[in-house]
């Protein structure tokens, strides 16, 4: 069984093999460098490498270009001479072309099997994070999360949280009393942050079927670990979306998968691409929670590789677990890019053969400095490795060939058609439509009631000669309004639900809770 997975040479002619170990592959890694130095081709022949050696992988496609992994490489292809060439100066002499197994994904169900969650799922942190709420509306967000499980009303897509909130609004003055304000201008300002989510496409992330993640983990026939490839143009525009999304799934992960400790190689490894749209503004409780999952993910056997041009944007506490890294050239025009790079360089074993900081900013195109963990977990000196060249085809396949994986997709049909069960926005929308019949009734009940009465009460006025259209008012208003049904309903059925709350699992403590 193979036990390393090769990434190119290095030494003193580039022939010395290097290796990414697949048991310590579990504890993550980075692809950092400047923009054109590599990274997407890096990123390439890393899932290329984890596909052969039956490691199932889920990266983001920011261009498009890695559509090529599912299409072989070929002679014709414009680099094949330097690929050859390249291929002999690292001594890889069984470097051959080959496709690999891939699944596309897309959020907007156009380029992909369409990926879905929740809103229950997706929970009120990660969702207050996506609509960028203030505390107190994040507040308003656990309140409806915290009904909603005790209602027994599901929050499957956005227009069950929609109906949610103008339920809350409809009844802020009881809900009040038991939760504290809640405030109606917090109110509209989720909604109105909902249809910005919603315009930006938000509509299609939520709703089921949900995405199931044992089918990110599939292998094909051969024992070829699967290339998820979730396409990421369109999602790039929404970058809240992109960065929430990922990071909604690697708590998924985090929480549905059992404890392996440390595998002989990874169950499944996670390339997070523009990692810096994750740290960008987060709040430091993010921050901390996505170091704790990364922290804690290893030992579920999923590794996670964060893609950046500058690895000062990721966090420090983060930078720390990243075990194996591939750093391509950074450039250092301005001060504080200098300051930068030394500070990047410092994180590396130094090899006495030549100077990292320098290393770092002399590297070639596909050549990287390179540390990979080692026995015991130990990080390796630093290497300048000029990367080996992929096997599948560099660049992206055509509309026709993505069309054909997809509809040969073992995913064709499970996730294509919306499915619209019965959630909060059918059991509020029933509600409210038995609560206006009752106060119907009601009303026609009074009606019938005072009936008689009113005949002789206005008999009895005419006789004064009084006027007589004002009583006729008198029996509505001792009939429920619409509104007050709402309330008595709500009230009543308060009461009697404690004990109903779902029950979340573990990341109840990381993500969904407070
Ligand atoms: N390992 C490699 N083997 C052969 N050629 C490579 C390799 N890495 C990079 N190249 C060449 O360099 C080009 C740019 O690489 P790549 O697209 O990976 O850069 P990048 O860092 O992802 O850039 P960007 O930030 O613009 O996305 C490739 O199209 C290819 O021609
Ligand atoms: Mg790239």
């Amino acid at each position: 069984m193979t036990t390393e997975l090769f990434i190119g040479g290095g030494g003193q002619d580039y022939g010395d093999k290097q290796g990414l170990s697949l048991g310590y592959a579990n504890r993550h890694g980075l692809i950092a460098g400047a923009t054109g130095t590599g990274k997407t081709v890096t990123l390439q022949i890393l899932a290329e490498g984890f596909s052969a050696a039956g490691v199932p992988v889920f990266l983001s496609d920011i261009k498009g270009d890695l559509s090529g992994l599912a299409k072989s490489g070929t002679p014709d292809h414009k680099l094949h001479g330097p690929f050859m060439e390249r291929a002999g100066v690292i001594g890889f002499d069984d470097f051959t072309y080959d496709a690999f197994p891939v699944t596309f994904w897309d959020l907007f169900g156009d380029q992909g099997h369409p990926v879905r969650t929740t809103v229950s799922e997706m929970g009120p942190l990660l969702l207050s994070r996506l609509l960028e709420l203030t505390e107190a509306q994040e507040g308003i967000l656990n309140i409806a999360f915290r009904l909603a499980d005790e209602e027994g009303l599901p929050l499957l897509d956005l227009k069950d949280l929609q109906s949610l909130l103008v339920w809350i609004g409809q009844n802020a003055k009881d809900l009040s009393l038991r939760y504290g304000n809640v405030s109606a201008a917090s109110i509209g300002a989720i909604q109105r942050r909902l249809l910005v989510l919603e315009n930006q496409g938000g509509t299609k992330l939520f709703g089921e079927p949900a995405l199931e993640l044992s089918d990110l983990m599939r292998t094909d026939a051969a024992g070829r670990g699967m290339i998820n490839i979730l396409a990421s143009d369109k999602l790039m525009s929404a970058p809240g979306l992109y960065a929430t999304f990922l990071l909604w799934l690697l708590s998924e992960l985090f929480e549905e998968l059992p404890e392996v400790g440390d595998p002989e190689k990874p169950k499944l490894v996670f390339f997070f691409d523009e990692a810096h749209l994750l740290f960008d503004d987060a709040p430091k409780a993010l921050v901390d929670k996505v170091e704790q999952v990364a922290r804690l993910i290893r030992s579920k056997g999923v590794g996670v590789y964060f893609i950046t041009q500058n690895p000062a944007d990721v966090p420090e506490d983060i930078l720390g677990q990243l075990g194996n890294r591939i750093q391509h050239a950074l450039r250092a025009f301005t001060a504080k890019d200098r300051k930068e790079l030394r500070l990047a360089a410092e994180t590396y074993r130094e090899n006495p053969r030549f100077d990292t900081e320098e290393a770092i900013r002399e590297v070639g195109v596909g050549e990287a400095v390179t540390s990979m963990l080692q026995k015991k977990g130990v990080p390796g000196i630093v290497e300048r490795t000029l990367i080996r060249p992929p096997s599948s085809q560099l660049g992206p396949i055509t509309k026709t060939e993505r069309e054909n994986v997809m509809a040969a997709s073992e995913m064709s049909g499970k996730y294509d058609t919306t499915l619209d069960r019965t959630s909060a926005f059918e059991i509020l929308a029933k509600r409210a439509a038995k609560a206006a019949a009752e106060a119907e009734k009601a009303e026609e009940e009074a009606e019938q009631e005072t009936r008689p009465a009113l005949r002789e009460f206005n008999a009895g006025r005419r006789y004064q000669g009084a006027r007589v259209s004002r009583s006729t008012s008198k029996p509505a208003r001792r009939t429920k309004s619409f509104g007050q049904a709402m309330t008595q309903m709500v009230v009543k059925e308060l009461t009697g639900t404690t004990g109903r709350r779902m029950v979340r699992g573990i990341l109840g403590g990381l993500f969904k809770g407070r």
